[in-house]
């Protein structure tokens, strides 16, 4: 048996960048310009109630769907990435909701207050300071500093364990 057939699922390196390279397509990832991370449908729900995290978790998914903020277009070439975290380890006055890069952090994130996050932070690039228990902003990575996506490809595969006999 080859190693990176057993990690990669029966696929050949290959076959597997392809796949990651159509889901950076799809995903729209190179264009993300906030990633918001809610704590909903926990394991262990701690911070707040599971039905109220997933009642949160429906609201912003809709929300930036109606506002047209969850996918990129012509005009606003970057847009809001949403992930729904198991827990992001606060644990208590949830549900509580992070907005990267800016590194702020949020607790008690019912409707009421994504909304205003989203209205406030999202939109008018202002911190909702009556929610935010945390502020910190990620160290961005200068542009020179990245690696170019044919780059980074290559060296996976370089790095990808090679077939043993
Ligand atoms: S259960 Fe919500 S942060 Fe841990």
């Amino acid at each position: 048996m080859r190693c990176n057939e057993a990690f990669f699922d029966g696929m050949t390196v290959s076959e597997n960048l392809d796949l990651l390279t159509a889901s950076v397509k799809s995903l729209s990832l190179n264009s993300i310009g906030r990633h918001v991370l809610i704590c909903a449908d926990q394991t262990l729900p701690k911070c707040c109630d599971k039905a109220d995290s997933l009642i949160a978790w429906d609201y912003l998914k809709r929300r930036l769907k109606e506002l047209g903020l969850d996918a990129p277009t012509i005009d606003r070439p970057q847009f809001v990435f949403r992930t729904k975290a198991n827990c992001l380890r606060v644990c208590q006055n949830g549900p509580i909701l992070l907005v990267y890069p800016d590194g702020v952090w949020y607790r008690s994130a019912t409707p009421d207050v994504i909304e205003q996050i989203i209205q406030q932070h999202l939109i008018g690039n202002q911190i909702v300071q009556e929610y935010a228990f945390c502020i910190q902003p990620l160290m961005l990575i200068p542009a020179e500093a990245t690696i170019p996506v044919e780059i980074a490809e290559a060296e996976m595969a370089e790095q990808s364990v090679q077939p043993a006999n």
